[in-house]
């Protein structure tokens, strides 16, 4: 999508993909990735989601990136913090008790600023992104993360191709990720074909 699509959501208020409360398929399975809780954890596109804090109080410093600054400000300032800001080349950086957010665009992330990232938590970034963008999505993970990393990655289906958010399927998601990782679903399927958040753990087969 455009970035201007993202800030015309933002700056409208038009923001229901955001939880108030904790995903319940993180708190479910995020254990059994058995990631070190010492690691770096990066979220894409991460939103104001305070799913950041549930990982913080997990014990990993969180790396978040996004696009929108207004959504960047509100994380820090719903939680009355201040975080240390400053520029660091495309990305507006703020900082504040092990969480840092980049505020600028996923797609110029560099291996260098990911290089301490352990695990990735995915809550709606890929089914954010028109088909294309979860190619070029997928392609920059594969190639800038660092060996041994984990991710979950929560997908959604549901009939119909009107997005964001899109519907992705395991078959794609097996087709994105499996030349670097192993992918193992983790929810099961209901019978019902209203809209499924489908957890996937991807093991790194380096
Ligand atoms: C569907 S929301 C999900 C937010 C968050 N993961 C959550 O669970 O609440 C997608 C977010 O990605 C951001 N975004 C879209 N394109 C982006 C890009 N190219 N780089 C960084 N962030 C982007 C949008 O501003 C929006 O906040």
């Amino acid at each position: 999508m455009e970035h201007a699509f993202w800030h015309a959501r933002w700056a409208e208020g038009r923001i229901g993909f955001h939880q108030d409360e904790f995903n319940s398929q993180l708190q479910a399975y995020w254990l059994g990735l058995d990631v070190s809780s010492e690691g770096q954890v990066f979220v894409p596109l991460c939103g104001k989601s305070g799913d950041m804090l549930w990982l913080r109080e997990q014990g990993h410093p969180v790396l978040g990136v996004e696009l929108n600054q207004s959504a960047c400000e509100a994380f820090f300032a719903e939680r009355d913090a201040e975080p240390v800001v400053r520029q660091e080349g495309a990305y507006r950086y703020y900082g504040c008790d092990g969480v840092e957010l980049l505020c600028g665009d996923v797609f110029s992330l560099s291996e260098a600023q990911l290089q301490d990232v352990v695990a990735v938590y995915d809550r709606a970034a890929l089914v954010a992104l028109p088909p294309a963008m979860r190619q070029q999505y997928a392609q920059m993970l594969i190639e800038h993360l660092p060996a041994g990393v984990s991710v979950l990655l929560i997908a959604m289906e549901f009939e119909g191709d009107q997005g964001p958010p899109f519907s992705v399927g395991e078959d794609e998601v097996v087709a994105l990720f499996s030349s670097r990782f192993q992918i193992r679903r983790l929810s099961e399927r209901s019978g019902s074909t209203g809209r499924q958040d489908i957890a996937y753990q991807l093991t790194d087969k380096c």
